[in-house]
C-alpha cells in the first residue's frame, strides 16, 4: 500500500507546522488547526510573527534551527497564538534539507505536572515552598502526636472488643505522619553541587540495591553504550532517580515473567534551547523500561505531579521527586507508555570541565 502524504501528515497526533524561509506558515497538519483553533484556509501564507509576537522565543527558536542547520528543541516555553492565553509546550524546530530555509515545527503542550513543576524548579519559589512545607509538617506533628497518645490512652480503658475506632484514629495518625516525613524530605533537597558521575555506577548500585529488595522477583536486562562519557551531577541524587524509576517499574510487572530494561545511549542532535539564548545538548540518554501494565491512562497526563498515585500505599511523591532532581540537572526526563511496555527517559548534559568545575549551576549556558 502506497500511503497517501497528506492522509499521513493530517493523522500525525502531534501538532505541527510547516514555516517556509521567510517565517510564512505553509502548512499545517489536522492536529495543529485543532490545537490552534484555526483553519490552514486562514493562516497560509501568513507570517507566523503576527500570532506568536515579534518577541516569542518560537522566532529566535526558527532563528537558531536554521542557523545551526539540526534540529532544535525548547522545552517548557510559553506558547501564546494570537488572543489566546499562553499555553506551556515543547517546541522542535527541524529544517529541512534542501528547501531554502524551511522548518517543520512540532508542538507538544505539557501538563499541569510540568507547569507545577517548573514553577517549583525556580530557586527562590523552591526555596520558599521548601521553608512552607517544613513549617506546616512541624506544626502538623506536634498536635498529630497529641491525638495519637490520646486514642492510645483511651484505648487502654476500653475492652479489646470496642477499640476497633481507637485502632482506626491510631492508623490513620501514623498514616498521616508518614505522609509529612516523606514531605519533609521533599524539601530537603539540598541544591546540585556538579561533579562529574559515571551513569553507569549510577545505574549499577541501583540495580544491585533494587535487586536485593523490592525487585527481587524481577529480571533485568542491560545494554549499555561503554563509551559513555560523564554527566554534571551529583551521583546520590541521580542515585535517587533510578531508585525510584526501577522500584515504580518493579511495582508494576507481574510476579511472574517480570522484566525492567536499563538501557544507556549517546544521543547527538537533541538541544536544549535555553531562554535567552545559547542552546545546552543533552545527548546522555538512560531508560529504564518495564513489561508492566502501563501507566493508568488518566493519570498519563498527571505522573510528575505531587501526590498523583494510583497505589493504595503510594504517597506519589516517587517522580515528582525524580522531575525535581532532573530538571536541577539542567536534564529532561519524557515518559512514554503503553500496555504492557513503559518507558521512561532520560535526557543529560555532559560534564564539561570549562563550564562545570567553576561550580556553575543549571543556568550556566554555553555562547549560541
Ligand atoms: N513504570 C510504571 N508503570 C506503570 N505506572 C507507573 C509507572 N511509574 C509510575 N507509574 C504511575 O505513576 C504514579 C505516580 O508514581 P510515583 O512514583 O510518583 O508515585 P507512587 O509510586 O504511586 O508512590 P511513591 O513513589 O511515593 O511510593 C504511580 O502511582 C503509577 O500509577
Ligand atoms: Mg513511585
Amino acid at each position: 500500500m502506497q500511503p497517501d502524504f497528506e492522509q499521513l501528515w493530517n493523522a500525525l497526533p502531534q501538532p505541527a507546522l510547516l514555516i517556509d524561509g521567510s517565517d510564512r506558515i505553509a502548512e499545517m497538519n489536522a492536529a495543529a488547526q485543532d490545537f490552534l483553533a484555526a483553519s490552514l484556509s486562514q493562516l497560509r501564507g501568513r507570517p507566523i510573527r503576527r500570532y506568536v509576537g515579534e518577541t516569542s522565543p518560537v522566532m529566535e527558536l526558527l532563528a537558531q534551527a536554521r542557523q545551526g542547520r539540526g534540529s532544535l528543541a525548547q522545552y517548557n516555553i510559553d506558547l501564546g497564538w494570537a488572543e489566546r492565553p499562553p499555553q506551556l509546550v515543547d517546541l522542535v524546530a527541524a529544517p529541512l534539507h534542501e528547501s531554502d530555509g524551511a522548518i517543520l515545527l512540532t508542538i507538544q503542550a505539557r501538563s499541569m505536572a510540568e507547569k507545577m513543576d517548573r514553577r517549583m524548579s525556580h530557586r527562590s519559589a523552591a526555596r520558599s515552598v521548601a521553608g512552607l512545607a517544613a513549617m506546616l509538617a512541624h506544626e502538623i506533628k506536634n498536635p498529630l502526636a497529641g491525638i495519637s497518645g490520646a486514642a492510645q490512652l483511651l484505648a487502654m480503658s476500653l475492652p479489646d472488643s470496642e477499640r476497633e475506632l481507637t485502632d482506626l484514629i491510631c492508623g490513620e495518625t501514623a498514616r498521616i505522619g508518614a505522609l509529612i516525613d516523606d514531605v519533609e524530605r521533599f524539601g530537603d533537597i539540598p541544591p546540585v553541587t556538579r561533579r562529574p558521575v559515571n551513569l553507569h555506577d549510577v545505574i549499577d548500585r541501583a540495580r544491585r540495591s533494587a535487586e536485593a529488595g523490592f525487585a527481587s522477583h524481577v529480571r533485568f536486562i542491560e545494554e549499555f553504550d561503554p563509551s559513555l562519557p560523564p554527566t554534571a551531577g551529583d551521583a546520590d541524587q541521580l542515585m535517587q532517580v533510578m531508585l525510584n524509576l526501577i522500584k515504580n517499574a518493579a511495582e508494576a510487572t507481574p510476579e511472574i515473567g517480570g522484566v525492567i530494561a536499563l538501557s544507556t545511549s549517546y544521543r547527538t542532535g537533541l538541544k536544549l534551547a535555553l531562554p535567552g539564548g545559547g542552546h545546552e545538548g543533552l545527548p546522555l540518554q538512560v531508560t529504564v523500561s518495564d513489561n508492566g501494565r502501563g501507566v493508568p491512562e488518566e493519570l498519563r497526563h498527571d505522573i510528575f505531579e505531587p501526590f498523583v498515585s494510583s497505589k493504595t500505599v503510594g504517597s506519589g511523591l516517587g517522580l515528582a521527586l525524580v522531575s525535581k532532581i532532573v530538571s536541577e540537572h539542567g536534564g529532561v526526563v519524557e515518559c512514554d507508555s503503553r500496555p504492557g511496555w513503559t518507558s521512561f527517559r532520560l535526557l543529560l548534559p555532559v560534564w564539561d570541565a570549562r563550564r562545570h568545575a567553576s561550580g556553575g549551576d543549571v543556568a550556566d549556558r554555553e555562547p549560541g
